[in-house]
């Protein structure tokens, strides 16, 4: 007789976009949704980036498929989530998570230029996700959406006014959505992470900045990508489903 083995995982059957998936947090959900079931679509401006991502998770097992996207434009946002019907037929999930430091200067030095492009990176495109990622989710009956928020979503932080503008309206407009939608299915939370080491902060600060920012988290140290994953799983997931329209600290105590 044949001994059937249930090896049913957490995502299994449903398909989850993670925009920014070829780098940092994006890579760390990509992989760990994955490797939990999830047929994922990581989508990112930097497609080899995202190819990589891709590589390991097939190589891991998983089933994944690369995306090239530009956030703030959204035609491109519309066409990912078109590829990701065309590909797997339905969306379960997303983490809407690309997003960039823009310049660390004073409020008064931004151009105006640099200052609307953080907002159409970290901000506009949050809206043009959610707009075409709830119309396809209402399809098939709902589904759960991250929007990588930051501790600087509510705190402040000096030479960063763009960057900490987008990741407070990013809360706003969560728990809006999450009001609009909870009825028909669709779960909306944001998550804020402390200080976490990718290349974006990498690359805007220099280790003795990144050292004292250590230091103001009490737990001591900056994160890793895979804390933030966790976290995020847990809120696509099933288990989180009385939990909508909030904001979710993963932050080593820096807010407390
Ligand atoms: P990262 O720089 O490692 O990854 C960001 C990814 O977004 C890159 O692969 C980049 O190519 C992609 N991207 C940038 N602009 C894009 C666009 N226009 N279209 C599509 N993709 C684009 O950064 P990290 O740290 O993984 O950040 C991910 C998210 O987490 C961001 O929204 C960031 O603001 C947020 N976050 C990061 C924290 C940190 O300390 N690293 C703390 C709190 C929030």
């Amino acid at each position: 007789p044949r001994t059937e083995v249930s090896m049913t995982k957490e995502f299994d059957g449903k398909t989850v976009i993670v925009t920014g998936a070829g780098s940092g947090i994006g890579a760390a959900c990509a992989e760990q949704l994955a490797a939990a079931g999830a047929r994922t679509v990581v989508a990112d401006l930097n497609l080899s980036g995202a190819e990589a991502v891709v590589a390991r998770i097939e190589a891991a097992g998983g089933m994944a498929r690369a995306y090239a996207i530009d956030v703030s434009d959204p035609e491109s946002v519309k066409a990912m989530v078109d590829f990701t019907l065309s590909s797997f037929g339905r969306l379960d999930g997303a983490v809407n998570n690309a997003g960039i430091g823009g310049p660390l200067k004073p409020l008064a030095d931004y151009g105006l230029d640099e200052w609307k492009q953080v907002l159409d990176v970290n901000l506009n495109s949050v809206f043009y996700c959610m707009k075409y990622q709830i119309a396809a989710m209402l399809q098939t009956g709902g589904g759960a959406i991250v929007n990588m928020s930051s501790i600087l979503g509510t705190n402040g932080f000096a030479n960063a006014s763009a960057y900490v503008a987008t990741k407070h309206a990013l809360v706003g407009m969560t728990k809006s959505a999450a009001l609009e939608y909870s009825a028909k299915g669709i779960r909306v939370n944001a998550v804020g992470p402390g200080f976490i080491r990718t290349p974006l902060v990498e690359n805007a600060m220099d280790e003795a900045t990144l050292t004292g920012l250590a230091g103001l988290h009490p737990i001591g140290r900056l994160g890793a990508s895979h804390e933030v994953a966790n976290l995020t799983l847990f809120l696509l997931s099933d288990q989180a489903s009385f939990i909508t329209g909030s904001y979710h600290l993963v932050d080593g105590g820096y807010a407390a």
